[in-house]
């Protein structure tokens, strides 16, 4: 079987013509396209992997890879998870790769994750159980704390060649400037990374809405693959200027905190789903939230976090079958304005 990587460096900039025969095969690539184009035509739930229950794809804009539409955000692995925590995260991370075999998975960590223990125990299990190429790997460098101030570039280099080590791969699929530390200097080192060919894709994270017209900036002035962002059914504050511009830009869109973390579980509590969530195959509140944001076309993929494989299996469910009508948006918008603040 070819492995992923070996697929890319056939495919390397035919996304647009090409489909794999795994998650997704025929048609749904070309619906994807679409939908990264900032088309999907006919609606969003007109997305042809939406109606066949495949896994959907979608199209980083700028290198015309296609990744699934959900992924694993490894913000919860640490130095301080105990023994029993760790098997739950490997096999959370295991749940992630068998998604789809020989597709990269999106799995987002950090140097800062967990002291670095995200990286580390990550880069670890799946070299040992033999899935490391069926990662996208996503990262993220910052020497220079949140916003404001200026990072060392001995440093940006040393953070950056750690994470190679921790990640035990030779290419890192994206890297990008975690919280908008220094963009001119870190974004300055990921880009000789990316002309040097060991750093496939560059972006920058924020999910604080102050930060947002400094990014905007960022989108205008650099030439970024991502950007990652904080996006929810209840926080939607991003569909006013960052997703509209990522699609005029043509830069991929990570969803981060889908689920506002423990917010959105507060104010569901034990409420049942609405029946009409079947319209749209989500038959949990987590592939309903899910689908609320695939469901946006600058959205490229979202990487809810969890601990717990079966959360990672059901949230999986959140990127297959159809998608929410522009008509089911506003009924999920008006369910959830109705809902307690939590
Ligand atoms: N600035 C940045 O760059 C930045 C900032 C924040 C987050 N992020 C990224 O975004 C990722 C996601 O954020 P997050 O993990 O903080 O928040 P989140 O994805 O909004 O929510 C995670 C919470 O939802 C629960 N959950 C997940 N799937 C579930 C399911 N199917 N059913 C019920 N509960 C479920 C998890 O509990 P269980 O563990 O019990 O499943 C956890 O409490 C992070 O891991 C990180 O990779 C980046």
């Amino acid at each position: 079987m070819i492995s992923r990587r070996e697929w890319l460096r056939v495919t390397a900039g035919a996304g647009a013509a090409v489909t794999l025969g795994a998650c997704g095969g025929n048609g749904s690539g070309e619906a994807a396209n679409a939908a990264a184009n900032g088309g999907a035509a006919g609606g969003v739930g007109a997305d042809a992997a939406s109606q066949t229950g495949e896994m959907i794809l979608r199209t980083i804009p700028s290198s015309g890879e296609q990744i699934p539409v959900i992924g694993l955000g490894g913000r919860w692995i640490s130095t301080n998870s105990t023994p029993e925590e760790l098997e739950e995260h490997r096999a959370v991370l295991h749940a992630l790769a068998n998604g789809a075999e020989g597709m990269g998975r999106v799995f987002d960590t950090a140097a800062g994750y967990g002291g670095g223990a995200s990286e580390e125990y990550s880069g670890e299990w799946a070299q040992e159980d033999g899935f490391a190429d069926d990662i996208f790997w996503a990262s993220k460098v910052n020497v220079a704390g949140r916003g404001g101030d200026s990072a060392d570039p001995e440093a940006v280099r040393e953070q950056i060649e750690r994470s190679f080590q921790r990640l035990r791969v030779p290419e890192i699929d994206l890297h990008q400037v975690h919280n908008m530390g220094d963009p001119p200097t870190q974004l300055g080192i990921l880009q000789e990374y990316k002309e040097e060919g060991r750093i496939r894709h560059i972006g920058i994270t924020t999910t604080s809405e102050g930060q947002y017209p400094a990014l905007a900036e960022v989108m205008r002035d650099y030439p970024i693959d991502f950007v990652s962002v904080d996006y929810a059914i209840d926080n939607r504050t991003v569909e006013e200027l960052i997703l509209p511009l990522a699609q005029d830009e043509g830069i991929a869109v990570m969803v981060y905190l889908p689920f506002g973390r423990t917010r959105m579980w507060a104010r569901i509590g034990d409420r049942p789903l609405p029946d009409w969530a079947s319209e749209f195959d989500a038959s949990t509140w987590a592939q309903f939230m899910l689908k609320f944001v695939v469901a946006h076309p600058a959205v490229t993929a979202a990487a809810p976090g969890t601990s717990n494989p079966d959360h990672m299996v059901d949230n999986l469910g959140g990127g297959r079958g159809r998608l929410p009508t522009e008509d089911h948006l506003r009924r999920m918008v008006e369910l959830v304005e109705a809902l307690p603040q939590a």
